[in-house]
């Protein structure tokens, strides 16, 4: 090797443009090859078995899709995205289905390259990091990664210290309040996101020693997901890449006031097997540009669509994307978390989906809508847990900084911003909420006054929410004290 290099750069001092010349014909070569190479794989089957006429459009799509990819900009290309999603899905459901099992070996093949090809040209995240590169699988692989029949959480704990907090509290919830024990992936990118030492912490805080890691670089390619401490879109990816079929995904920052396992009885994520909270009701005919991209982009609204009230009546944010539930094993979930993941991608993120709205929210049922597939949200819009408003208890208002989420029955049953009362101001300031609201109208507050809920029946939490609560406290508090310990030594 030393050798070589040294001839090369003896050439190199000779005759320089011809070395650059020489480069620049090897590197146009290999472009051109790789991509004839591409199309010849799928038109081999075109010329030679034209009597699956089926599979010969499946084929010939392929190589369309495989010569035309999508590229930037990408703001009017989610709907094109979105039908390549609903084919590959399809294509998946073909292939794994009564026709795909009568297919001859080598037609089956074709088909498995034809939906491996589509799915890496419409999602370059899928080609995996350095040392699993070179897989012609890469969707099959992630599929075959999951643990059939599996059910857990994945919470994303990277980046600051209030994070790692906040997901300590909420682990020793889980475990010692509400007895879960479903399975918990702690989610990061690479070891300066989430150092071992962090780790061992969160570890010790699951007394039933049930908690994993997941470090999204060893799924992913960062190369187009360029995850930044703090950011929101390894959200999706920590869905993709997690090993559960069935997988939740909370935000550290979540308070369960039932354990996380009733997500998956609900009826909404029984039936669709994808379960989504709504955003407060805010800002009606405010952000016109946000609604005509939609309306753009969307074309044909699915029946979910009629029921969101930010697509009928124009209100300006429709998810809270604090707990998502996802059943990776529908094929059509999967491939919609594609998109999901798609639009949480640096590119698309940093020119569309995080200009246009904010973070991740609204990217996850926007992706299950345009791949086609089903999803539920809750019934309701945000509610309030709270408390009364500061000097006017009078109002029947109730008022916090943080949304909470009902059960099919209208039972609370988690709110987001943490177990302090304002997490932004005062971080050691826990408080049991006593009020909540659902239904009323939104009287938004700033960064430091609380927002209010009115003109609906103020409801007292039950007894046992508050236990809960107060049990939830009580559990953060120890998990602070092992953080302060380890701060001191
Ligand atoms: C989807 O694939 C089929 C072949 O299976 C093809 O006929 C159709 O044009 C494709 N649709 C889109 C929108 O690409
Ligand atoms: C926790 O479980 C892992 C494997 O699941 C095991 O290697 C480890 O020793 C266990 N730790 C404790 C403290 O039980
Ligand atoms: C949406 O609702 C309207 C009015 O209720 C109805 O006419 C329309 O067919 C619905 N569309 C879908 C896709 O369900
Ligand atoms: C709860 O979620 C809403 C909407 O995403 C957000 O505006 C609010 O700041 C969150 N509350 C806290 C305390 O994080």
């Amino acid at each position: 090797m030393p050798g070589s290099l040294a001839r090369f750069r003896a050439c190199f001092e000779r005759s320089p443009r011809t070395v650059v010349l020489f480069v620049v014909i090897v590197i146009a070569l290999y472009v051109g090859i790789r991509d004839i190479a591409g199309d010849a794989i799928i038109e081999t089957l075109d010329s030679h078995y034209p009597a699956n006429e089926p599979l010969r459009d499946i084929l010939r799509t392929a190589r369309n899709y495989h010569r035309h990819p999508v590229e930037p900009p990408y703001k009017d290309k989610f709907w094109e995205v979105g039908q390549r999603s609903r084919n590959l899905s399809r294509w998946l459901a073909e292939l794994n289905g009564p026709w795909g099992s009568q297919l001859r070996g080598f037609e089956k093949e074709r088909l498995g390259t034809a939906i491996e090809t589509t799915a890496t040209s419409l999602f370059p995240f899928l080609s995996p990091p350095p040392p699993k590169q070179g897989s012609k699988t890469p969707l099959r692989d992630l599929q075959r990664s999951f643990t059939k029949d599996s059910r857990g959480i994945v919470i994303p704990a990277g980046g600051s210290d209030l994070q790692i907090r906040f997901a300590g509290h909420l682990i020793a919830s889980l475990r010692e309040v509400f007895g879960c024990s479903l399975p918990i992936q702690i989610a990061y990118a690479g070891d300066s996101d989430l150092p071992k030492e962090r780790r061992d912490a969160l570890l010790s805080f699951d007394k039933t020693n049930n908690t994993e890691f997941l470090d999204v670089w060893t799924v992913f390619d960062d190369a187009t997901l360029r995850l930044r401490r703090k950011g929101w879109a390894i959200k999706a990816f920590a869905a993709l890449a997690s090993r559960f079929e069935h997988v939740i995904v909370l935000d550290a920052d979540a308070v369960f006031l039932q354990s996380p396992e009733v997500l998956f009885q609900q009826r909404a994520y029984v039936e669709n097997g994808a379960y989504l909270f709504h955003d407060r009701l805010l800002w009606q005919h405010s952000f016109e540009d946000r609604h005509e991209w939609w309306k753009d982009q969307i074309k044909e609204p699915s029946p979910a669509m009629n029921k969101s009230l930010v697509w009928t009546e124009d209100y300006a944010e429709e998810c809270d994307s604090g707990v998502v539930v996802l059943d990776k094993s529908r094929t059509e979930i999967f491939v919609g978390l594609l998109h999901i993941a798609w639009q949480n991608t640096w590119a698309v993120r940093d020119e569309v989906s995080y200009k246009i709205t904010y973070g991740d929210k609204e990217t996850w049922w926007l992706g299950l809508e345009l791949a086609g597939s089903k999803y539920e949200f809750e019934e309701h819009y945000g509610s309030i847990v709270g408390w009364e408003k500061e000097g006017s208890p009078d109002d029947k208002a109730v008022c916090s900084f943080v949304i909470a989420h009902t059960d099919e029955k209208d039972k609370l049953l988690w709110y987001n911003g943490s177990l302090l009362k304002n997490k932004l101001v005062d971080p050691n300031g826990y408080e049991v909420p006593l009020y909540w609201m659902m239904d009323g109208k939104w009287e938004k507050g700033g960064k430091k006054d609380m927002s209010c809920m009115v003109g609906e029946t103020r409801r007292r939490l039950t007894g046992e929410e508050i236990s809960i609560l107060q049990h939830s406290i009580e559990a953060a508090l120890r998990v602070d004290e092992v953080i302060a310990s380890m701060k001191e030594s």
